[in-house]
């Protein structure tokens, strides 16, 4: 239902791209869109459920350092494309900017685990942006990637390891940090509402 109206956009983005590449970087994506519902899971059990209060400022003050610059090393080291880290970092950036301008105000001034509503109002507009943010990314991408790369890519995404230890196993870690950030989230949100605003994406 969320995915409505990016569909115009879809054929327009993936027809060239699986006809240049096959079909395995097409079904990177649909992994990944795939995948959130399990991730939804884990985050309620492992953050929401240990009385973690995630806001949007966790993602600077402990998420982005901690789990997604690794996360785009370990990416650019499996594409063989190190010089692209870089390259990832900024995409990356500019999708967590997006989903702060798009999905921070549904949270009403709540944390992510107030309610089930919320957590799933937010993980809603989270999926959204996020796809809308790899499609715009792809022009940027399809140079680094070819039909074997993204077959090891798929491979990756869909190992059992990822989504049942790894990713958990992350959000443990921040689990361990969240009663730490609560003091800085009070001064990063005083200054929070010009943050985001620059993508326009
Ligand atoms: C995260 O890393 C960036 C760049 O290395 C640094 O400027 C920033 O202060 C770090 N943030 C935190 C909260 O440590």
């Amino acid at each position: 239902m969320y995915l409505r109206g990016l569909f115009p956009l879809l054929p327009l983005l993936l027809l060239p791209i699986a006809s240049a590449l096959g079909t395995s970087c097409i079904k990177v994506v649909a992994a990944l869109v795939g995948r959130p519902s399990d991730i939804f899971y884990h985050f309620q059990r492992e953050i929401c459920d240990v009385g973690c209060k995630p806001t949007i400022p966790h993602w600077d003050l402990w998420a982005r350092n901690n789990t997604f610059v690794p996360a785009a090393r370990d990416i650019a080291r499996r594409l063989r494309a190190p010089h692209e880290e870089a390259a990832l970092i900024r995409m990356g950036d500019e999708a967590a900017d997006s989903i702060k301008t798009r999905c921070g105000p549904l949270l009403g001034g709540r944390d992510i685990c107030s309610d089930d509503d919320t957590l799933a109002g937010f993980g809603n507009c989270f999926k959204k942006t996020f796809l809308r943010s790899a499609l715009l990314s792809v022009p940027t991408l399809l140079p680094m990637v070819s039909d074997a790369i993204c077959k090891e890519q798929y491979d990756f995404l869909n190992q059992e390891e990822l989504w049942q230890e790894i990713i958990p196993g992350n959000m443990r870690e921040y689990a361990q940090a969240c009663q730490n950030l609560e003091d800085g989230m009070q001064v990063l949100d005083t200054n929070w509402d010009g943050m985001g605003g620059t993508m326009g994406i």
